[in-house]
């Protein structure tokens, strides 16, 4: 191998990685940010619901709760239960004060706490985690409970119904476009530098 091969190969080795490294990165959002989890004050009823649409979850993301757990927990539960604040059967419940749920599918996660009333007092959390590709599944509204760590099976439907890209689908799908953007940068600086180092 000569001299221009070997760099040719460090570039494209290079660019993989850069590109490799931007896409994949995941993120623990703690829940709420500062505040902890618990029942939202009255000056900030939806803390949640606001949190939750300003960020933009991803496969691979995680959500840390924290609370006293002598006072509070998590229940992930159905789209049903989140709506009728029924928490009597969650599909999954956390109370050890620092409980991390993992975001391994996409679909939409309900939460709320497993102390009585705390959901009427609006400690509820939706978030929904789109597809790999950036388009959200539609919400499961049969009743199909969402597993652990999981959301909707992939769809029995030959033509499953999507939702077409979302602001959030769109401005994610720009900063794709910021990245590539930077890597292709990248690309022209080395390829730059390689061609003067050749002459
Ligand atoms: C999520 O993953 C972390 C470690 O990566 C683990 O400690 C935690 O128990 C997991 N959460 C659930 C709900 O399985």
């Amino acid at each position: 191998m000569n001299s221009p091969q070997i760099s040719t190969a460090f570039l494209a080795l290079f660019l993989l990685l850069l590109i490799q490294t931007q896409t994949s990165l995941s993120y623990q959002y703690k829940v709420g940010d500062l505040d902890s989890w618990g029942v939202p004050p009255p000056s900030n009823k939806h803390v949640y619901s606001y949190w939750s649409q300003r960020h933009h979850f991803q496969i691979g993301d995680s959500l840390l709760f924290l609370y006293p757990p002598s006072q509070d927990s998590v229940i992930q539960v159905t789209m049903q239960a989140f709506n009728s604040c029924s928490i009597s059967d969650p599909i999954l419940k956390m109370s050890d004060g620092n409980s991390i749920f993992n975001i391994t599918k996409p679909g939409t996660y309900y939460f709320t706490s497993g102390v009585p009333a705390h959901c009427q007092k609006n400690q509820k959390l939706e978030v929904a985690v789109p597809m790999a590709n950036g388009i959200f599944l539609p919400p499961a509204g049969d009743g199909a409970a969402a597993g652990p760590g999981s959301a909707m099976s992939p769809s029995s439907s030959a033509f499953p119904i999507i939702f077409g890209p979302s602001a959030a689908a769109a401005e994610r799908s720009a900063a794709a476009e910021v990245r590539m953007a930077v890597a292709a940068m990248w690309a022209v600086v080395i390829v730059g530098v390689f061609l003067v180092n050749l002459v």
